[in-house]
């Protein structure tokens, strides 16, 4: 497994605080670990108890990935996915946000959303009323779908690749005027007069576009964020440029410095083009520290990362399957894997190239192993060393944070991440000491 960097090249002069986030999803994933926390996954408790120890280590969010159906990418069928409970076996993402919201005060809850798959009126009215509930903390992800099975599901032709981009695009022009149709000042409630609001401050908004149309006004008083707070996790082209139009955050998989760097770079550049100021948008790379208090205990981690078994080999091919919508079980597991045509991968075009940077030409099973560790491997070491790992990534890059991706099961990792590390990042004064925003953008927009 390739190292960042060695813990004892501190980084230092970095004074910008990276941002922290959590990813995860209402899932069973994790229900086999041998140290799996106890509880039920289809209960609240084991996330809003997660999400309380995030909101211990001063993150920013949790966000929770979601999709409409289960896959049957790999080897044409659900059974892989249902024998292992990935990819699909999922439940509803914004019930789960509700939920956590409830149980924390500060950290911003996160919804993944298809544009493509939802009708825009009834979602910008979900995330307004969640917005009011949870006092401005909520965050959408933004996706198109890449699986065929939602779009099977929901008994319609999936569009192509760009074309979900567009529809998107849409979308989100429609979304925004209808989270605007109240203007900010138009709430009056004033009980000697009875006047609840100002009429000439509430507007129709009439659109009309290619794929939707709309009248408004939204029946929800405006909003503590003025909108929701926006992420993506656009990797091609085409995506990143959505990406940079309209979201907050990005959320990135990229294995090596080389990769974070240049997709920084230019995400960073995109959102200049579409008239934004570079900070704008945050870029939140996904990782796993591996923790260990000695190096015996980093080394037997390592050991046991290389050498997955053989049902983690499956299920991992399986689960990159599915993000491609793209059939992987057809290649042999030593040889590198072929040259595919971008045409034929219907969901992330992208998927593999994280594995080929530099040149490298890495077997179907090498890939399996890396994208298993989950970046796991790639920041490993004592509290203090992971830190400084996390630190030179921000100096290398530029900023501006991470999300841990661990599920629900993972309590005693995030407990163990959030006393060990966080204190030693926090007297670098390289992560926040307390919360100072009210909504979650004023958190996110803070450093
Ligand atoms: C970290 C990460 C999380 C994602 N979460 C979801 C998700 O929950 N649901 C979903 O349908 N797509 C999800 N995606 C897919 C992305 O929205 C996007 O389609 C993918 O990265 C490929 O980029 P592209 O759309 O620009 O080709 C995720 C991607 C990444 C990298």
């Amino acid at each position: 497994m390739d190292q960042i960097m060695s813990g004892k090249e501190r980084a230092i002069n970095m004074n910008k605080k990276m941002h922290l986030g959590w990813f995860t999803e209402y899932s069973p994933v994790g229900w086999d670990y041998s140290s799996a926390a106890t509880g039920d996954w289809r209960k609240p408790d084991m996330f809003q108890e997660m999400a309380q120890i995030c909101e211990k280590g001063m993150f920013d969010f949790a966000l929770y990935a979601d999709q409409l159906g289960i896959n049957s990418s790999f080897n044409g069928s659900i059974d892989n996915y249902v024998k292992y409970g990935l990819n699909g076996t999922m439940h509803d993402s914004t019930m789960l946000a509700a939920m956590v919201a409830a149980a924390t005060k500060h950290l911003g809850v996160g919804t993944t959303v298809s544009t493509t798959l939802t009708p825009p009126y009834l979602l910008a009215r979900q995330l307004a009323s969640l917005d009011h509930l949870t006092s401005g903390r909520v965050i959408w992800n933004v996706v198109t779908s890449g699986n065929s099975s939602s779009f099977l599901n929901f008994g319609i032709d999936m569009p192509d690749h760009d074309e979900r981009y567009e529809q998107a695009d849409e979308f989100l022009e429609l979304c925004f005027k209808l989270w605007s149709s109240w203007e900010a000042d138009s709430l009056i409630m004033d009980k000697e007069t009875g006047v609840f609001a100002d009429p000439n401050k509430v507007k129709p908004i009439n659109f009309e576009g290619k794929y939707y149309k709309s009248q408004g006004p939204l029946n929800v008083v405006p909003l503590p964020q003025g909108r929701p707070t926006l992420i993506q996790a656009g990797q091609s082209p085409r995506g990143r440029d959505f990406a940079a139009k309209w979201a907050d955050a990005v959320i990135v998989d990229a294995h090596y410095l080389e990769d974070m760097k240049a997709y920084y770079d230019d995400i960073k550049k995109r959102v200049v083009k579409f008239g934004r100021k570079p900070e704008d948008l945050k870029v939140f790379f996904i990782i796993k520290p591996v923790i260990g208090q000695t190096e015996e205990l980093v080394n037997a981690s390592l050991e046991a990362l290389n050498n997955p078994p053989n049902s983690t080999i499956h299920a991992t091919l399986s689960y990159l399957s599915a993000n491609m919508d793209y059939d992987l079980s057809k290649f042999d597991l030593d040889e590198p894997v072929p040259h595919i045509d971008e045409k034929e991968i219907k969901g992330g075009q992208t998927t593999l190239s994280r594995f080929y940077t530099s040149g490298r030409r890495p077997t179907l099973r090498e890939i399996a192993i890396k994208e298993a560790a989950g970046n796991k491997g790639s920041i490993i070491g004592t509290p203090e060393q992971v830190a400084s790992q996390m630190q030179h990534i921000m100096e290398s890059v530029g900023g501006d944070g991470f999300v841990i991706r661990v599920n629900a099961h993972e309590r005693q990792y995030m407990q163990e991440f959030v006393e060990t590390v966080i204190p030693v990042l926090q007297e670098r004064d390289l992560v926040r000491k307390e919360y100072t925003g009210k909504t979650l953008r004023e958190n996110l927009m803070e450093f």
